[in-house]
């Protein structure tokens, strides 16, 4: 089939480049010149893994053209899909400003019948809005799909191939069976259902994910309070298959550009709709305690910050991205800047990223090991391998007293640094020196 996309961010870009590989037509469209001529040149603006091999594979078997003319892209094919970002305002309510301006060129330049698929994650009830504003005056005919995504960045393109289901919202059975045929070669229930239960469905896992890590976080508060181990806690509470496995790792709380917006997202329409979600507050608010916990584990290891030099190790949400959106690392740092700390950071992929916004006087480092002479304390904020590997009996003699390492995602070997000598402190791990 041919298929228009509209925005080449980190979702845009994986779906353009996975449907040219499953062998459609993709016209992707991209507005900003300067990205554009990076993707024509095959390269990925981002970072993200098994991307570069795809971009590159489908440009050269023709299956991927970028262009910055939605008219043309529109003229080739007859699904557009939208994947422009949402950024959350300040209130927390998702700023549609993108995807309303996509709907408007998408009615100014139609000829035909299409159909507008919605890649984008919007409030549930969007597509109703969009619906009646946009397409249902239109002299063509236009179908209106919701098709979430639930792609982990980092993973993103085994996530496209390997998801747990491929939810498709629509009214139309036949227009939702067209869909539910462009994703033919991926082995997942499609659910098909209305409009605004699969824009719901993408609201609420991530809000489950997110109340998943808040709770376990808070598990963790309380061990540490009455001495149990979270890491034991956690893997045992796992093992219900009710309950799963994934999702408990306790530590600095949830960054990104998903589950902070989403969450933030839901709790706005919820309240808007005259309902308080409750838990939800909770879970937001819970995950930005997690960040404070990390200067007071601080304050009690090193007592006043000004002056005190500290690494921090990871500036990226997570590891395997360059990622920096609601990154902890960068919130935490600001504060250490504030109380006088003398502020070391490093990241295997974020740094270009994160300089901009980073206070003026924090010092980046390429090699996590200069990041570490001289420093009182570490904090690790992202387990990235890199940092989780280090070889800790070296860095110890580089550091000075008293050796404080906080283990920001309680990725570290605790029992072997305390046996090194450092003032070892995770999360929720009864296991202090
Ligand atoms: C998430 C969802 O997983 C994906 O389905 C959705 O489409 C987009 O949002 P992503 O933001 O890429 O994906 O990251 P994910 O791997 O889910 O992790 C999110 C955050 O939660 C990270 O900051 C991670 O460090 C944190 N996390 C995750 C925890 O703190 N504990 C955990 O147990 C798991």
């Amino acid at each position: 089939m041919n298929v228009a996309i509209v925005g080449t961010g980190y979702v845009g870009l994986v779906a353009a480049c996975c449907l040219a590989k499953s062998g459609h037509l993709v016209f992707a469209v991209e507005k900003d010149l300067t990205k554009l001529e990076i993707l024509k040149k095959g390269k990925v603006p981002f970072y993200e893994d098994g991307m570069d091999e795809i971009l590159k594979e489908t440009i050269s078997n023709g299956n991927i053209n970028f262009t910055s003319n939605l008219s043309l892209a529109l003229q080739n094919s007859s699904i557009i899909f939208i994947a422009v970002g949402t950024p959350a305002l300040s209130d927390g309510r998702a700023d549609l400003l993108q995807v309303c301006t996509v709907a408007e060129e998408i009615i100014k330049n139609i000829n035909k019948s299409i159909t507008v698929v919605m890649k984008s994650t919007v409030p549930p009830g969007t597509g109703k809005i969009i619906c009646d504003r946009f397409f249902n005056n239109s002299k063509y005919p236009i179908h209106y799909v919701s098709n979430p995504e639930f792609l982990r960045e980092g993973k993103s393109v085994w996530d496209w191939y390997h998801p747990d289901r491929i939810v498709i919202g629509c009214d139309d059975e036949s227009v939702a069976q067209k869909i539910a045929d462009l994703y033919s070669d991926i082995d997942a229930p499609k659910e098909i259902m209305d409009v605004t239960s699969a824009e719901m469905v993408k609201y609420a896992s991530n809000a489950f994910l997110a109340t998943k890590i808040s709770f376990i976080n808070e598990i963790s508060n309380l061990c540490e309070l009455v001495g149990g181990n979270i890491d034991q806690v956690a893997r045992a509470v796992g093992m219900d298959t009710r309950i799963g496995n994934q999702f408990l790792q306790s530590g600095l709380g949830y960054g990104g550009s998903c589950f902070p917006k989403d969450t933030k997202g839901l709790k706005y329409v919820s309240s808007s709709n005259g309902y308080q979600f409750n838990l939800l507050k909770a879970v937001i608010e819970v995950n930005y305690q997690q960040r404070t916990e990390a200067i007071r584990k601080l304050n009690r290891l090193l007592g006043d910050l000004w002056g005190k030099r500290i690494t921090v190790l990871g500036l990226a949400f997570k590891p395997g991205t360059d990622d920096i959106r609601e990154a902890p690392a960068l919130e935490i740092i600001k504060y250490l800047a504030d109380e006088g700390a003398i502020v070391r950071a490093t990241d295997p992929m974020a740094m270009e990223k994160a300089r901009p916004v980073l206070p003026l006087n924090t010092e980046l480092f390429t090699d996590p090991y200069d990041a570490l002479v001289g420093a009182e304390a570490v904090l690790l904020a992202t387990e990235w391998p890199l940092f989780v590997n280090l070889d800790w009996a070296t860095v110890k003699k580089q550091m000075n007293e008293p050796f404080v390492i906080i283990d920001g995602r309680n990725a570290l070997n605790a029992h072997q640094l305390i046996s090194l000598g450092y003032r070892y402190e995770g999360y929720g791990r009864s296991i202090r020196s």
